[in-house]
């Protein structure tokens, strides 16, 4: 392949970058004359309808040359003309028939296509329309990357589904969305406006989803109005021309709680009739519906067991009143109960196969079991959910998640593809012979026809779409991987960054670099050793809590006390999970030898003191992974902070308040775990830095003056455990100290907590000059699930940079508080050049 790249040393300039175009941007190359004259006279669409994907890949090549080359170029439809140079697409049926055989195109399967640059006329030919249109955003990619080198290739899909699941509600809320509301509901009906559906189904198109479940999977029955399934019939309409299909999730209790039935019992002849009618009314309003997606007893949602049937009965009711019409059923894994900790072979990870493995066969041809990738939730690091490897006569797909629940929550970087590839290239080794996990879901490994992959991604109307322009290299990557899993990572990355900031050398050594170190550093500021992300399970899930993961029912147990830690998952002595493996991955984690250090805690119940492969203790690993990952975070912002001038003022400003929250929240990360299993286990840091901390100065031990103390709860989210807040909502406070330190320059960092349902005002004073100012409004500015109280949520942390100050100096903080918020503040540090603090 002769690869030419032409590269304008340019951002690109397109109009507002505000990050609604995503990474289409077609941005202008600027061409030279050599690129101009890679410019197609003519674009040749074959199909000349409207609602046609092909229709619609002619329009996105015009306007995608449009902006890369600045010129006009004509479509026309029926004819197979070719001039000196042209762009034709269609499918290869189509292509056949209108302008005669082609030769070397290989055979195409599913949704693929064939794209051949080499000669003056471009072919890109799908297996199908959509293939056909999928092609054409792959030709406008190459250009707008500057990359005309001469290809020609087929590319087909790895698997039929690929899928994106949203979390939207009804009322317009997006439950685990940090994006703000829905694209597609407000106030209980469909929005009339779907300008902005439209600009989605052109994103998830040129990733190549074919199918969006635009409803919630904690569904709500009122979606099966008639007004509504209008509105789902206008939603399909804006994405059907994109060949995206769409898909609902059923609330299983309908026929009793909207339908007026006194049963939902999937057996009962009513209960069939009432789901087989409103399956007929659905296809009525979107004739092309992929299907359903079905969250039943789980998580409270109501389900077949109730009435003592099998989960695959359940499932096989919808598949029944699916079957005539072509639709397939996605029935949720996520099935577990409440447990008991007391019982120490009780465990939540074993539910699903536990719940499924029986029941392998026993579903219908177009029912689909979709398993999240780990057992239990999303953590930060689980294993392979071991379902996959327990169902033999099933099809399965891989549920991922876009948005960031247990991750940061879109207030932090992090690159989700190397979380994903520790799954997706995991060799389950089923009957002693490779199976790699993206082997069994795609169909490929048990020869099924149906399979793949959904992930949960949550855009909302937020002109970045998912709440930070950085967060949209996972959505991007998402789409990518369900094609093939086995692209790679750091080169989905590249193409992502080239599209979306321009190819400046610079500009793409850092976000590669920030992005690729994001996810291990998160994982090394929240949970190690498979302990899981440790973050607030029974709240917002985004602030560190380790403690909220045990005495409870949710089964997210870490088994800590004062000596040892981690979950005994072991056949011979726990919960028996690991045996739920096929033999040889089994025997790995039984055996605490084999068990990889990254998922000790998983499978084992250790002392602290442990020894880890590494030669460091678990506990020492647990302290020097948070120094280090709090560390690297410092790093992202410095990285992002030298492309300064490379990237345009708005996306770049956007993202340095997040880097800059994530650098002050990771090391809120930091010292409340490390705090927490130090007071627990009492064992020193061998390197003196848990507890001590001689640059900070707590807010509790200044003179307050409208000011008093307050005991922060879990104990670990306040340096010294305790924070100050005004006496009341109306009175400021004051907090003053005198500098002890050496005269100098230094930058003075703020903890202070930032609640939902107030905007406080704090000013820093040396001698009564001002140095700094903040207000507590991230709840306007930042992704995250906003919390009520002083925890590890809405604690923040701030730096003011080269504050200089003198011995004796006087510092003084003031609080105006508003509404609910009393001006919290936890402590100042003043940190000499260089330390983190
Ligand atoms: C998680 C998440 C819930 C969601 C559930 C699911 O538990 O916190 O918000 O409903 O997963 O996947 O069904």
């Amino acid at each position: 392949m002769r690869v030419l790249f032409f590269l304008a040393p340019l951002l690109g300039s397109a109009t507002a970058e505000n990050g609604l175009a995503g990474w289409l941007r077609h941005a202008s190359l600027s061409c030279s004359h050599q690129c101009q004259s890679k410019l197609p006279a003519n674009i040749i669409a074959l199909n000349a309808t409207e609602s046609s994907p092909v229709y619609t890949a002619g329009i996105e090549l015009q306007q995608g040359l449009k902006g890369i080359y600045g010129s006009h170029v004509d479509i026309s439809h029926d004819k197979c003309q070719t001039p000196s140079a042209a762009v034709i697409v269609g499918t290869l049926e189509q292509y056949r028939k209108t302008c005669g055989s082609l030769k070397d195109v290989p055979d195409l399967d599913g949704d693929g296509f064939w794209i051949d640059t080499k000669d003056t006329v471009v072919h890109i030919l799908g297996s199908n329309e959509k293939g056909a249109l999928y092609g054409a955003f792959e030709y406008l990619s190459m250009l707008a990357q500057g990359n005309f080198s001469e290809v020609a290739y087929a590319t087909n899909p790895v698997a039929p589904i690929r899928w994106v699941n949203e979390w939207d509600n009804m009322d317009g809320s997006i439950e685990r969305g940090y994006g703000g509301p829905s694209i597609f509901f407000k106030d209980g009906a469909i929005v009339e406006d779907l300008t902005r559906v439209k600009q989605y189904a052109r994103l998830l198109a040129s990733i190549r989803v074919n199918a969006v479940v635009v409803n919630n999977v904690n569904a709500n029955a009122t979606l099966l109005t008639t007004e509504n399934l209008e509105g789902l019939g206008r939603i399909a309409d804006v994405f059907r021309p994109y060949g995206v299909q769409v898909g609902v999730s059923l609330n299983y209790a309908s026929p009793e709680t909207f339908g007026g039935l006194d049963t939902f019992d999937p057996l009962d002849a009513s209960v069939i009739k009432w789901w087989t009618n409103i399956t007929d009314q659905i296809y009525e309003h979107v004739p092309d519906l992929a299907g359903y997606l079905v969250k039943a007893n789980s998580e409270g949602q109501p389900g077949p067991l109730t009435y003592n049937r099998t989960l695959a009965e359940g499932a096989n009711l919808f598949a029944n009143a699916l079957q005539p019409h072509g639709g397939i059923v996605m029935f949720r894994a996520f099935v577990y109960d409440q447990l008991n900790e007391t019982n120490w072979t009780a465990d939540r990870a074993k539910a699903a196969v536990e719940f499924f493995k029986e029941l392998d066969g026993k579903f219908d041809e177009n029912v689909v079991v979709q398993i999240k990738y780990g057992p239990i939730d999303f953590q930060v690091r689980e294993p392979v959910s071991p379902l996959f490897a327990n169902l033999f006569n099933t099809s399965t797909a891989i549920e991922l998640q876009v948005t960031q629940e247990y991750l940061g929550q879109q207030s932090h970087l992090v690159y989700l593809p190397p979380l994903w590839k520790t799954i997706l290239d995991f060799d389950l080794r089923i009957d002693h012979k490779a199976s790699l996990t993206r082997d069994v879901y795609s169909g490929k490994h048990f020869n099924r026809k149906l399979g793949g992959s959904a992930a949960v991604v949550n855009v909302g109307t937020n002109t970045t779409w998912l709440g930070s322009h950085l967060a949209m290299s996972n959505l991007y990557a998402y789409g990518r991987l369900a094609w093939d899993p086995t692209d790679d990572p750091k080169g989905m990355l590249q193409d992502w960054i080239r599209l979306t900031f321009g190819f400046d050398e610079k500009v793409l050594d850092a976000i590669t670099q920030m992005s690729m170190e994001s996810w291990p550093a998160y994982e090394n500021y929240s949970g190690n050793l498979g302990i899981q992300t440790l973050t607030d399970i029974l709240y917002t899930h985004y602030g560190p809590n380790p403690a909220s993961q045990d005495d409870n029912g949710w089964g997210q147990w870490t088994r800590a006390d004062r000596t040892s830690i981690g979950m005994d998952r072991t056949v011979s002595n726990g919960t028996g999970y690991s045996g739920q493996y096929p033999d040889e991955i089994a025997a790995m984690y039984e055996d605490i030898d084999t068990t990889p250090d990254n998922l000790l805690l998983w499978f084992h119940h250790v002392n602290y003191t442990h020894q880890l492969h590494s030669g460091k203790t678990v506990i020492q690993h647990f302290y020097d992974a948070h120094y280090s990952g709090a560390e690297t975070a410092q790093y992202l912002l410095a990285q992002w902070q030298s492309l300064k001038g490379k990237i345009d003022e708005e996306r770049y400003e956007h993202v340095v308040r997040r880097l800059e929250y994530q650098a002050g929240h990771s090391i809120i990360w930091r010292d409340a775990i490390n705090d927490f299993y130090h007071n627990l286990s009492g064992i020193p840091d061998q390197f003196k830095r848990v507890g001590r901390h001689p640059w900070r100065i707590e807010a509790e031990n200044m003179s307050l003056d409208g000011y008093r103390p307050y005991t922060v709860s879990p104990f670990e989210t306040a340096s010294g455990s305790v924070a100050i807040v005004t006496t009341s909502n109306e009175t400021v406070g004051t907090a003053t100290t005198n500098i002890k330190l050496p005269s100098g320059t230094y930058d003075l960092a703020v903890n202070y907590y930032d609640l939902y349902g107030g905007k406080s005002q704090w000013g820093v004073y040396v001698n009564d000059k001002k140095v700094g100012e903040w207000q507590g409004n991230n709840e306007d500015v930042f992704s995250h699930t906003p919390s009520i109280y002083l925890d590890g949520h809405s604690a923040t942390r701030l730096k003011f940079r080269d504050v200089k100050v003198k011995k004796g100096d006087t510092l003084k903080i003031i609080g105006k508080p508003d509404g609910v918020e009393p001006a919290p503040l936890d402590y100042v540090a003043l940190l000499p050049q260089g330390i983190v603090d």
